[in-house]
């Protein structure tokens, strides 16, 4: 028998979260399929999301291979080119290139167009930095990029675009919103500025393409609102066993660095799942007794340890997650045996649960995930 652990996806729940989206704005949808689709595979999750108007990604061969496989949507490489190499390219798959520095404009610039395959022109979208200072150009720039765009040879449609960096928080998106609406006021282009959070919040922020992730895959975005109450369905579920258990006595200690002690006789149940699955190691381990104040310290979840399903029913890890396998509790679990089923993260036990307890997101343990994980479709 092979190691039990599994990450189980769930296509339906993709095209069905798609539907979700799609209910909630009539602008058109640019799925966000980066990081190998945010851990779901690329080629899986396009497939899942072929009812998408568009794709976004980084890699200029992932977007290749949508193009080869007969994708037919928009393709956005949301960080445009690395190199100059790329745009013709980029013209020959008909991809759509994000333009968010000076050096970038300088590559297009020496762009000959004419003479490359698929004639050369290139769609651009122009990324606005609204004030979360990561790509883009400040407001003060966008005129005279627009200008030197809208007048280059092989430029061909343009589009507007910015990021939220508060869209899940309750902060909100009003300050960039103004901003961008503002700039966006002089041209008649295209809008795009929603992720997951200002799609499913702010319909006044959705513009004409909207560019949902996370939710996608069936993860809420906010803190305070569970993927269940927006109506998501969760993509992957990893899932794995029991492969032993041990009984413990008042005292005993369990895992490297001694971090949980027993504080009376229980039973552990040892799991086969480790970080070197993608587990976060830093998920806190539960309740453990101090021989001394300051001998153990919690984790910044507390001592609470971090929510793990054995045979459907809540429990919670103990000790430190070590590369191959974790511990969880049986205390209130008699009927758990070698063989029973856990669910680390994805159906009964909410990703962004976890993610909480382990002082991460939902995004990066669905990225984390490592090839080494069978993935079962
Ligand atoms: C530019 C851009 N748009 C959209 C998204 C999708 O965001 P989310 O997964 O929060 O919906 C991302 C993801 O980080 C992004 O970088």
């Amino acid at each position: 028998m092979p190691r039990p652990i599994q990450a189980n996806l769930d296509l339906n729940a993709l095209e069905s979260n798609l539907q979700v989206a799609r209910r909630a704005t009539s602008a058109r949808i640019m799925s966000v399929i980066k990081a190998d689709g945010y851990g779901h595979g690329l080629m899986r999750a396009a497939e899942a999301l072929a009812a998408t108007d568009g794709y976004a990604l980084l890699d200029i061969q992932d977007a290749v291979r949508l193009r080869e496989a007969g994708y037919r949507q928009t393709i956005l490489l949301l960080e445009g080119v690395f190199s100059a190499e790329e745009l013709p390219v980029i013209a020959e798959y008909d991809l759509t290139c994000m333009i968010h520095s000076a050096w970038q404009i300088a590559m297009l610039d020496a762009y000959p167009g004419r003479g490359t395959p698929g004639n050369g022109k290139l769609d651009i979208w122009l990324k606005v930095n609204s004030g979360m200072n990561r790509l883009g150009f400040v407001p003060q720039q966008v005129a005279q990029v627009m200008d030197q765009l809208r007048r280059h040879r092989a430029v061909r449609d343009i589009t507007l675009m910015t990021h939220f960096a508060n869209a899940d928080e309750a902060r909100g998106i009003a300050e960039p919103l103004v901003l961008f609406n503002d700039l966006a006021a002089h041209y008649r282009v295209p809008r795009s500025l929603a992720n997951s959070a200002a799609l499913l919040r702010y319909p006044e922020a959705h513009g004409d393409w909207v560019r949902p992730g996370i939710m996608l895959y069936g993860a809420s975005p906010f803190a305070e609102v569970s993927a269940q109450q927006l109506g998501l369905k969760p993509a992957m579920t990893l899932s794995s066993r029991i492969i032993a258990t041990q009984e413990l006595r008042a005292g005993d200690e369990v895992g490297y660095g001694a971090l949980f002690r027993a504080e009376h006789a229980m039973r552990i149940g040892i799991v086969a799942c480790g970080y070197a699955d993608g587990y976060p190691r830093h998920a806190p381990s539960g309740r453990v007794e101090p021989e001394a104040p300051g001998t153990h310290r919690p984790t910044p979840g507390g001592w609470s340890g971090t929510p793990i399903l054995v045979d459907g029913q809540r429990t919670k890890t103990l000790g430190r997650v070590s590369m191959d396998m974790l511990y969880v509790d049986l205390s209130a679990l008699p009927q758990a045996v070698v063989g029973s089923r856990v669910v680390l993260w994805g159906e009964g036990m909410p990703i962004e649960e976890v993610a909480r307890a382990a002082g991460t997101v939902s995004y990066e343990l669905m990225c984390a995930l490592t090839t080494r994980v069978p993935i079962v479709t």
